[in-house]
């Protein structure tokens, strides 16, 4: 099997690494990809990964087999649609399943049919309504943006002005706001693989959302991740299958839009059990780095039932016993005004249990320099949460790249076992 990886990031340089860990898997090819992800596979240029035709262009001229498309922009705007139509398989949703991710205030209707647990929530087209919703939710205030906002859409504050302020701004740029109730309890990601009909969860993994230790600062795209967690009650993936993402893809099939590719589900482990927070209609960043690298099954047979509705007929999979921690280095004034074009030395050799995966990364006559605000994404894989941790900060240490930070503690309050689900 040829594949084709859509993106330039962390995610789509692990989806490339666990594709070539499958036998099966001949070549991997990727567009536009990134300088890490060069060393291993051909990159392509792909001036704008929305574009359909572009994408169908070069995996018929690649041959590829397989199209997996890693970011939301080109799944929203019908990339795997262009795909399957030109007959060839596609990993991701169509245009419209996409819509569980391109409008919040869809996720919120099709939960609402297939009885998912979530936060109460009003969806807002005026002030007016945004300023009635926030009384009825009262503090702390969640304000979502509808549509795609590459992780800037969601404002929780304490501050009922910033609140309004974030939802204003939202009208101003055309867009519909959804206010939510406040969901409290440690966040949980999971994967669900699915063609469809059957639902296929991976191993469930925990990101960091705030740029600083301890949660403090602005929300990014993600600062680190670990799998797998200890400390979550037993039975959590079954109970999350069988409230959440199977009711999910159900309700999308019986709509005329089946779902298939992988189903993000961002969770709130609250007094009252999981609520859902978000849906995403891709792998999520960092999340995936740590899932891939504990992944033991073929990677690309994976996907390819995925994209060929076969999933029932897969063996169960297979996990690495091992943790796995991804320890996020972002440049300088990230995620506000990430600083580039700086240089990056140090890069360790890469390990079966440390290594690097490229993200913000491109390469200036011969150097490697920053090229945007999450730069790479050191990965550990150990026998414990804490060998795995130790692992990853020690690529951290080695990597110079001036004004660059990171975070200190990821993945120690799991490794520490001082993390708790809050019980009623
Ligand atoms: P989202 O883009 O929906 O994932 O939101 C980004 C982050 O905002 C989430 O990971 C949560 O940390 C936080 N968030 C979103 N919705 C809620 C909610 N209803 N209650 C508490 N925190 C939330
Ligand atoms: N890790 C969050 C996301 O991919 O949206």
């Amino acid at each position: 099997m040829k594949a084709l990886v859509i993106g330039s990031g962390a995610r789509e340089h692990a989806i490339v690494r666990g594709l070539l860990g499958d036998p099966d898997v001949t070549q991997v090819d990727a567009a536009p990809g990134n300088p890490g992800i060069a060393v291993v596979a051909q990159c392509h240029p792909l001036p704008d990964l929305t574009d359909g035709s572009a994408v169908v262009e070069l995996a018929r001229s690649l041959g590829s087999d397989l199209v997996v498309i890693g970011p939301e922009a080109p799944l929203v705007a019908g990339v795997a649609d262009a795909v399957r139509a030109a007959g060839i398989a596609a990993f991701g949703p169509s245009g419209d399943a996409a819509q569980l991710e391109g409008s919040k205030a869809f996720a919120k209707d099709v939960m609402a049919a297939a009885d998912v647990p979530t936060a109460r929530c009003y969806v807002c087209t005026s002030e007016a309504e945004a300023t009635a919703a926030l009384e009825a939710t009262g503090a702390p205030y969640v304000v979502k943006d509808d549509g795609l906002a590459a992780g800037k859409g969601v404002v929780v504050t304490d501050s009922r002005q910033d609140a309004l302020a974030h939802a204003r701004s939202c009208f101003a740029a055309g867009g519909t706001v959804v206010v939510e109730e406040f969901l409290s309890g440690p966040e949980v990601s999971l994967f669900c693989v699915t063609d469809g009909t059957t639902v296929l969860p991976l191993a469930p993994a925990q990101d960091f959302k705030r740029v600083g230790d301890g949660d403090e600062g602005p929300n990014t795209g993600g600062m680190g991740a670990y799998s797998p967690l200890p400390w979550v009650p037993e039975g959590l993936v079954e109970e999350v299958v069988t409230r959440v993402a199977q009711p999910t893809i159900d309700e999308m099939r019986r709509r005329g839009t089946p779902f298939c590719g992988v189903l993000y589900v961002g969770l709130a482990l609250t007094t009252a059990g999981p609520r859902v927070i978000e849906f995403n209609a891709r792998f999520g960043d960092p999340e995936t780095q740590v899932v891939l690298a504990r992944l033991r099954s073929p990677l690309g047979a994976l996907l390819r039932a995925s994209a060929d509705g076969t999933l029932d007929a897969l063996p169960p999979l297979a996990w690495r016993d091992e943790a796995a921690v991804t320890v996020v280095i972002a440049s300088e004034g990230y995620p506000s005004s990430p600083k580039t074009g700086d240089l990056i030395a140090g890069l360790p050799d890469s390990t079966d249990e440390a290594y690097l995966l490229h993200a913000g990364t491109r390469t200036d006559a011969g150097e490697l320099v920053s090229a945007g605000g999450r730069v790479l994404s050191a990965v550990g894989v150990g026998p414990s949460l804490g060998a795995a941790r130790a692992a990853a900060y020690r690529v951290v240490d080695e990597v110079r790249l001036r004004g660059s930070q990171h975070r200190t503690d990821i993945a120690q309050a799991a490794a520490d076992g001082t993390l708790t689900v809050p019980t009623a």
